[in-house]
């Protein structure tokens, strides 16, 4: 038995457009996604058999499969979800649509709504190379952070919990967007379903103490 699952999108592949079409969630979702689901269970697998035989001559790269393939796996997991269709999403979190404690966080982690929609944009748009723009709950300061994470694991902060997600590799619009990567990370905010990233919110809030760091 396969110890990670691709797991189904929660609407059908044209419940995004215009903002993505469907043939890019399709194949997004289909090929790339469950490439990685693919490749994290390989990998335990190889690891596995690494251990059996005591032959470590490949657990560099194997733990940095395990990194890359893993990372992808959670965070597609996460996009999918943090995403709905424009008639529902987009705007922002506000407290008459029950979501005051992830418009609170914000405001206080970065200023404002703006100035927090302006580092998350530019963090996504300007990754070099492969890379997500993410916003994450850092349990130690109790703050949000926005992070811009290389392939799907670099230039994290351990612990913090990705909460918001932007894919900006290539696979997520050059079909659509060609090579405006901006245009896209712009187009994306129409989408984004503030009720699941509250939801994400508060769960990560919740396990605060995970790091156990305090006294
Ligand atoms: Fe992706």
């Amino acid at each position: 038995m396969p110890v990670y699952t691709l797991p189904e999108l929660p609407y059908d592949y044209s419940a995004l457009a215009p903002v993505i079409s469907p043939e890019i969630i399709e194949l997004h979702h289909d090929k790339h996604h469950a490439a990685y689901v693919k490749g994290a269970n390989d990998t335990l697998e190889q690891l596995a058999e690494a251990r059996d035989k005591e032959q470590w001559g490949s657990i560099n790269g194997l733990e940095k499969n395990l990194g890359f393939h893993l990372s992808g796996h959670i965070l597609h997991s996460i996009y999918w979800q943090n995403m709905t269709g424009p008639k529902d999403g987009g705007g922002e979190p506000l407290a008459a649509d029950g979501v005051g404690d992830l418009a609170d966080a914000i405001t206080g982690s970065f200023g404002s709504f703006a100035g927090f929609k302006a580092q998350l944009t530019k963090a996504a748009a300007t990754t070099q190379g492969s890379g997500w723009g993410v916003l994450a709950y850092e349990p130690l300061s109790g703050r949000l952070i926005v992070e811009q994470v290389y392939d799907h694991q670099g230039n994290v902060g351990q612990g913090s919990v990705p909460i918001l997600v932007f894919d900006a590799w290539e696979h997520a619009f050059y079909l659509q967007y060609k090579n405006q990567k901006v245009d896209f990370i712009e187009a994306m905010w129409a989408v984004v379903d503030w009720q699941d990233v509250a939801r994400r919110y508060a769960a990560a809030k919740s396990r605060a103490d995970v790091l156990l760091l305090a006294p």
